[in-house]
């Protein structure tokens, strides 16, 4: 278990999760965690969509094993939706807060030896000695965007593909950056109309554009980055280590896929 505490890391100026307040995040601080954790119930059925989109993307079979590790996974609403449906997962909750990783243990107390809680903070590159590889999967939601720096993100994303097995996937639900600054304010505009249910996170403060995260996953040696899905700025990101492992008898049609693109001939 690490303990490094580099408190800068976890204040930044941030818009807060609807992109709408402006103030400082500190999440080592206990009152600004438990408010946090508390004002995400009234987004729980929005989050929830989220969570299911990522355990849709997950191509296990619920009887299956697998590990996944969680990069700054807060309080383990996540591990709520996957530990469910997935009876033979093992989690490793990778956060900084001591705060956060308590109000994990309490949440999911009752999956026991399932879920491993490791302190560490990821603005540095000594949290990946902190856990144990090779995973099946890298998650995270909402979290590495903390980071804010481009170059310890595209550093972070490669210490990940470090800790991926074979047919490791990393998926990143995050908030990017909007293409130009000027269609940030289209961001908060679509929320005033819920029916159209598009994401309000995200905005012009973010660390990276859907572009240069995508290099970023490139670069960090995924054989394969992709964006899978998209509300505004909200995205889920996806980088495919080598190949896509699909469960015996699904989707192998294409034969099994290193990630680098198909051949097309020329017409
Ligand atoms: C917005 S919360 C999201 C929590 C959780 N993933 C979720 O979706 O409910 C951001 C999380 O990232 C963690 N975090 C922020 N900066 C971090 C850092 N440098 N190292 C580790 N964790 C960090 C915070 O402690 C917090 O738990």
């Amino acid at each position: 278990m690490e303990v490094t505490h580099h408190h800068d890391a976890h204040e930044s100026h941030e818009m807060a999760d609807h992109g709408r307040e402006h103030h400082v995040e500190d999440w080592n601080d206990e009152d600004f965690v438990l408010s946090w954790i508390e004002r995400q119930k009234a987004r729980a059925p929005e989050r929830r969509r989220q969570f299911a989109k990522l355990r849709a993307l997950i191509p296990r079979k619920p009887e299956d094993q697998f590990r996944y590790v969680n990069l700054g996974a807060g309080p383990g609403f996540l591990e709520e939706v996957l530990l469910e449906h997935f009876p033979h997962a093992q989690a490793t909750l990778v956060d900084g807060s001591l705060v956060m990783l308590g109000a994990a243990r309490q949440r999911l107390e009752s999956y026991g030896s399932r879920v491993e809680y490791v302190q560490a903070n990821l603005a540095m590159p000594e949290w990946a000695g902190a856990v144990s590889g090779p995973f099946d999967f890298a998650l995270s939601s909402i979290a590495i965007h903390n980071l804010r720096n481009p170059y310890r993100i595209r550093a972070l994303y490669a210490e990940t593909y470090h800790l991926l097995g074979h047919g490791g996937m990393f998926y990143n639900l995050d908030y990017v950056r909007p293409a130009r600054p000027s269609l940030a304010p289209l961001g908060r505009w679509v929320s005033n109309d819920a029916e159209a249910d598009l994401s309000r996170g995200g905005g012009h403060d973010m660390p990276g554009t859907l572009l240069e995260q995508l290099v970023w996953l490139s670069e960090a040696g995924f054989a394969c980055a992709d964006v899978v899905w998209k509300s505004m700025n909200t995205v889920i990101l996806c980088g495919l280590r080598d190949h896509l492992h699909m469960p015996e008898g699904e989707g192998e049609e294409h034969g099994h896929d290193h990630g680098g693109g198909e051949a097309h001939a020329a017409h």
